[in-house]
């Protein structure tokens, strides 16, 4: 039936037919319905990467098993099964607490789990694609099972092959992630090794990521938005030195290609966005990456302050960012 659907940029948004499937048959059985339907299947899970438009036609879809499991493949590797529709906090939470290395950089990314290897989340120097083992999936043309290995999924940054080829053609409906017991800090980003002991536990981690990330992003309990607004943008080298001889400070990570990332965060604060305001949308004041909304507003304010952000970095840099959080309906 028709519902409003919750979603962390707090935009208004009225699916036409909502279901929640708590099964693998309430999968197949909504993939069947929605075949039957001419209008597009949306696949939603914890919407929080989302911009939702106001009314979403045909069937939208959330995926709601939520069950975990791990299984000892020796005495130091876990493999742990999550279904798609787990928070994925709570499973970082989980396993942090067994004392389990592999996501505690992870911790506190909104969402659930079958969403994480769409985008292949990131923070702090650790990606999913470094722990992933393998993604499960239903196809939405014929109800089939497929699993796909991690080269399978063709991840990159903020990229997979669930993005591109396969982009709404497939549900993922769980997760299998490769942990160890045997400690693996990974504090090469930012500021970590100053907050953690120095050979800390894997708690230490979970906690001090969790600490940088309340005190420079919004909680969308309380202030609207979609983690980061752009992704970070990709440079050859030579672009990016030309820039960096104007602007020597400027935040910058070569990559293994050669190609050097910088951070959009930067080029958006040096245009003077950071902490402004712009009707119901805003851009958030400790970190220019994340755009806010305030309450009241809708996708096409949003939109429309994002191509200015972007028209302007574009003028100031020659660098053009790219959206992050998808478009639905
Ligand atoms: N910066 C500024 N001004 C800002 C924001 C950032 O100058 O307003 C500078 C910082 O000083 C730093 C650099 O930019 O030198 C990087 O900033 P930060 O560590 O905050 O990370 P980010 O590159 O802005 C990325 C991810 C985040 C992830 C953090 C930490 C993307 C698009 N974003 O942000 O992911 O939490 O790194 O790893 O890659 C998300 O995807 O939604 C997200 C929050």
């Amino acid at each position: 039936k028709a519902a409003t659907l919750d979603n962390t940029l707090g935009l208004p948004c009225r699916a036409e037919r909502f279901i929640v499937a708590t099964t693998h048959d309430e999968i197949r059985n909504a993939l069947v319905m929605a075949a039957d339907d001419a209008a597009p299947l949306n696949i939603v899970g914890g919407a929080s990467n989302l911009i939702l438009a106001p009314r979403l036609s045909g069937m939208t879809l959330q995926v709601a098993c939520d069950d975990w499991w791990w299984e000892e493949s020796d005495d130091q590797t876990i493999l742990v099964y999550a279904q798609a529709g787990l928070s994925w906090h709570d499973l970082v939470t989980a396993c942090v607490e067994r004392g389990w290395w592999g996501i505690e950089n992870l911790a506190l990314i909104p969402g659930h789990v079958g969403a994480a290897p769409i985008q292949n989340i990131g923070a702090y120097g650790v990606e999913l694609a470094d722990v992933l083992e393998a993604v499960h999936v239903t196809h939405c043309n014929d109800g089939r099972e497929a699993v796909f290995s991690r080269d399978d999924c063709e991840f990159a940054y903020r990229d997979s092959i669930f993005k591109r080829a396969l982009a709404g053609r497939v549900v993922v409906t769980q997760v299998v992630l490769r942990l160890s017991r045997s400690p693996s800090p990974r504090l090469g980003y930012g500021d970590l090794a100053k907050r953690v002991s120095v050979h800390p536990e894997v708690r230490e981690i979970f906690d001090a990521v969790c600490a940088v990330r309340r005190e420079k992003l919004p909680d969308p309990a309380v202030l609207g938005n979609a983690g980061s607004f752009f992704t970070n943008p990709v440079l050859e080298a030579t672009q990016a030195e030309r820039l960096l001889r104007e602007y020597p400070a400027m935040p910058h990570f070569p990559q293994p290609d050669g190609s050097v990332k910088l951070a959009a965060g930067w080029l958006i604060e040096r245009c003077g966005f950071k902490g402004t305001r712009w009707g119901a949308f805003g851009v958030h004041e400790r970190q220019a990456l994340v755009l806010v909304h305030f309450g009241g507003g809708d996708r096409q304010e949003l939109l429309a302050l994002a191509d200015h952000i972007r028209d302007t970095v574009h003028q100031a840099f020659e660098v053009m960012l790219e959206r992050e959080p998808r478009l639905m309906g």
